[in-house]
This record gives structure tokens, sequence and C-alpha cells, in this order.
């Protein structure tokens, strides 16, 4: 396993940084009661041994064991966050499982391509809504897949029906929900599952949308992202 280093320290990475300082210890144990969806979102994802996936804002890993699952042991997992407490979790579940091929790479995602063009699947479980500058994100994931290479989004989102009060708990907890995100997401890549849910009768919503990159596709409106490798400054 590498971590990789490649950013000056942002707001935006000190802000994940201080936020999972504490909520990184009981991470694990609290989100599997609102962070619905995750097992599905890989299952849509129709993940084949010998592929590359890439999980943009991985947090712990919570996510690992059920791609791992499906990788069976070959392939590659790419997990890239920029938070260090969460890496530091992260790189303690592949230990712990011998995961030899898992990579987890520190960086704040969405100003550069990682892969360029040669992985199979990108997905952002609960991160999308997390990121800053979301659409150079989603520019560069684009930019990471095969034509034909698939992406999951898993996130809360705002419906008519949905309570203000957890649209504003998300906020104080840096989830922004009010953005075009599924707009955006259909405008790039064909979509292949695209459904809304209300959970708790409304209390909150979230979407799960996969879609695939198309054989020839020229990126709509004017963000883009650098091709350029990420450096490693470790091992
Ligand atoms: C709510 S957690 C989700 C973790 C995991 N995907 C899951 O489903 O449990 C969001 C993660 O996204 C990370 N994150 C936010 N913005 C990021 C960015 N620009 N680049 C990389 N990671 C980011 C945070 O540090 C955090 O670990």
């Amino acid at each position: 396993m590498r971590t990789l280093h490649s950013q000056q320290i942002s707001t935006h990475r000190r802000t994940m940084t201080a936020y999972y300082k504490i909520h990184s210890h009981f991470y694990d144990a609290t989100r599997w009661a609102f962070l619905y969806g995750r097992r599905r979102l890989v299952e849509e994802l129709h993940i084949r041994p010998g592929e590359r996936v890439i999980e943009i804002g991985c947090g712990t890993g919570a996510n690992f064991a059920a791609i791992h699952t499906k990788l069976r042991n070959s392939g590659e997992l790419i997990g890239i966050d920029c938070s260090a407490p969460m890496l530091h979790k992260a790189a303690q579940r592949v230990r712990r499982n011998g995961w030899t091929n898992v990579r987890l790479i520190d960086l704040e995602y969405g100003k550069e391509t990682i892969t360029r063009g040669k992985t199979d699947v990108v997905l952002f479980s609960y991160s999308l809504s997390m990121i800053a500058d979301w659409e150079l994100a989603l520019a560069c994931a684009h930019s990471e897949l095969w034509p034909g290479g698939r992406i999951g989004v898993l996130d809360f989102c705002k419906r008519a029906n949905s309570s203000n009060w957890f649209a504003e708990w998300l906020a104080l907890n840096h989830v922004t929900v009010d953005r075009p995100y599924q707009e955006r997401l259909r405008r790039l890549f064909a979509e292949r599952v695209h459904m809304c849910y209300d959970a708790w009768a409304g209390l909150w919503s979230f979407y799960l949308h996969v879609g695939l990159k198309p054989q020839s596709h020229k990126l709509a409106g004017s963000v883009s992202p650098t091709n350029g490798e990420a450096r490693d400054t470790s091992s």
C-alpha cells in the first residue's frame, strides 16, 4: 500500500481533517444508521474481477469489503481521501484484512486525473456533497474512465417533501444538498440507474446514480481537469 501526498494544505483539506479528527473514531459505529444504500451502490456497479476501481472520498474504507468481494482479490482498488484521520482508519482496515490490491492516496480530489482514462469504475459514496469544487471533481472522474467505464454516486438530496431541518443539520456537517448534482451527472454520463429514496417518511432523501462514460463525449460546460499524474512522494 502506498500513500500519495501531492497537495498543499487547502482550506477544504484543513476543514475535512479537523472535522474527522474526532468523527473518524465513531464513524463506522454510527454512519450505518443514516448512510443508506452503500451495498446497493456497489451491487449496481457490477464490478468484475480484474477491474480498476477508484473510490473518491473513501473515508474509513467502509465500502472496501463489498468492492473487494467483487474484485475477488484481483484488479485494483484505489481509495482517495483528503482527511488523514479517515485514511488512517482505512489503512488499518486494509492491513487487518490483508488486502494487497488496495492503494490509498492522500489527495484533495478535483484538480487532476490520477489514471488518465484507465479506470473501469469510479464511485462517490456520500462524498460528492462534501467536495467544495464538485463540478471539477466530476469532470476529473469523467477523465479517469475508459469509454464505457461506470460512475456511481450515492448521496443525500433535497426533495420538495424532505425536511429543512435535516438539510440544515447536514450543512452544519459540511454537506451541501442544494446543488444540481443529478442534472450534471445526467449531462456527463449515459444514465443506467437513477433512483431517489425517502428515508423515515421524508425526514431526509438520497439518490443513487449509475452512469456510463459515452464512447465519444465532449465535456459540457467550462470545467475541465488537468491530465496529470499526481506526484508520488511516498515510499
Ligand atoms: C461522509 S464521508 C464518506 C466516506 C465513505 N465513502 C463512506 O461511504 O462511508 C466523506 C469523505 O469524503 C472526503 N472528502 C471530502 N472532500 C474530498 C475531496 N475533495 N477529496 C477527497 N476526499 C474528500 C472526506 O474527507 C470524507 O472522508
